[in-house]
């Protein structure tokens, strides 16, 4: 038996092996040396995940490493020199980030300055491996949603009592891409900030109804006064004329519904899922506002009923909370085709993804990607928000980090 005094200290060493292949990893992502890279992720280094390997002290991780090196050197602000890349070092730094992608690097794992590759390529300037990340980001997504919809599929016999979309909630529609209380971020959109809230959950709860705002039981901000311009721009766009039928989905604090009735729709639907929501625009009158029609509960099981009756509109705006991407991938798939007339418009709120620009861009695009899937086509219009640093104050987490609101408007394709 060996003396345990005496023997190699064999963890030590084994450590000491991994750190070097780390750190020679990172370095040849630095390098942009791809020979060398290529050799170390998939043969070389005895790391099980290689393309993902993590700097102890930074928290780089090859894409990061690889991005960073682009990072042009002198930069005197202060005397008002600006420094561009060079193109040779961004063109390597091109084939570099391609490389790791292919190799199964994550497009959004965070550092130890909270930022993704994506991030850290934007902060630089570095437009075209950002919009690589971005790429990557898209497709990652795309299938994370493909591969919830086969596992609904499969577990629909052994699990007929799960709520659906139940354990995939967010905020708002807002997938957060980004966890950033985890030092890997989730390409999932089941990492939410609070994993507590869910749709039914939410329905439940008791609501603070406050003039600027209503926050849940948890102080997550449902819906806040800031959001006004939004909403008065997306009513504009849905109702461009007088006397037009219009279905709103998520009542909240009136707002887009007050700016909806300004257009004098000669039908005005509305649902509202929440108790309290309900009995306070009760109280507000709407029952007796021209052409209002307020349906109480959740949307899931009133537009089946509203498209059996034969109704439709020539605009629809959807605006929920703490439901799921997948909730809406469901109302814009299945439901809007049956309600929606044939020259008419649909509309949203547009958060996902709001609380970092990459996930906003992410998300852009994959909604852009379903929306056409189920046969619409969608302009963009950029609307700056406004600096919002003393909103959050008793909110439990800012939903909206990005400086510009793309609003959407979609229409069947011709
Ligand atoms: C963000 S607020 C809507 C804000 C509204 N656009 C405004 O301008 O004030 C979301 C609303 O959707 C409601 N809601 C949440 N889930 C719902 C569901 N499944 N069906 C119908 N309404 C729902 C919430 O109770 C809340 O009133």
């Amino acid at each position: 038996m060996a003396d345990p005094t005496t023997e190699e200290p064999q963890i030590t060493f084994t450590q000491i092996d991994v750190d070097l292949d780390v750190q020679e990893i990172l370095l040849a992502a630095s390098q942009h040396d791809l020979a060398k890279l290529r050799r170390l992720v998939r043969t070389q280094s005895q790391l099980p995940d290689a393309a993902n390997v993590k700097d102890p002290e930074t928290g780089y991780s090859p894409l990061h490493s690889a991005i960073a090196a682009c990072e042009p050197e002198t930069d005197d602000k202060a005397n008002g020199a600006t420094s561009t890349i060079d193109p040779e070092v961004l063109k390597s730094g091109v084939e570099t980030v391609k490389l790791l992608l292919q190799e199964g690097a994550i497009w959004n794992d965070l550092d130890k300055n909270n930022e993704t590759p994506g991030c850290l390529a934007r902060r630089i300037g570095a437009m075209e491996l950002y919009d690589l990340i971005v790429d990557a980001g898209v497709r990652a997504e795309m299938l994370m949603n493909r591969l919830d919809g086969y596992e609904e599929l499969s577990d629909e016999d052994e699990d007929e009592e799960k709520e659906e979309g139940e354990g995939d909630e967010e905020s708002r529609i807002a997938p957060q891409l980004v966890d950033a209380s985890a030092e890997q971020a989730s390409t999932s959109t089941d990492a939410p900030a609070n994993p507590e809230v869910t749709n039914r959950g939410y329905l439940d709860s008791n609501l603070t109804i406050q003039k600027d705002r209503i926050l849940d039981s948890d102080q997550n901000g449902v819906m806040m006064e800031w959001e006004s311009e939004i909403m008065r721009k997306s009513a504009e766009k849905l109702l461009p004329t007088p006397g037009l039928k219009v279905l709103n989905i998520g009542h909240g604090m009136g707002i887009v519904d007050g700016f909806l009735q300004e257009k004098a729709p000669a039908s005005h639907h509305i649902i509202e899922a929440h108790a309290e929501v309900v009995a306070e625009m009760k109280r507000r009158g709407w029952d007796s506002k021209p052409g209002v029609v307020i349906h109480e509960g959740r949307w899931q099981d009133i537009l089946p009923v509203l498209v059996g009756n034969g109704e439709t509109f020539d605009a629809i705006y959807y605006d929920t909370f703490a439901e799921s991407y997948a909730d809406f991938r469901d109302f814009f798939s299945e439901q809007v085709i049956g309600l929606l007339e044939q020259d008419g418009k649909w509309g949203f709120f547009n958060g996902m993804g709001a609380d970092r620009q990459i996930s906003y861009d992410v998300y852009q695009k994959v909604s852009e990607m379903d929306i056409f899937e189920a046969g619409f086509d969608v302009e963009w219009e950029d609307i700056p928000v406004p600096k919002l640093e003393g909103e959050w104050e008793g909110v439990r987490r800012a939903y909206w980090v990005v400086d510009n609101y793309r609003l959407p408007l979609c229409q069947f394709m011709d």
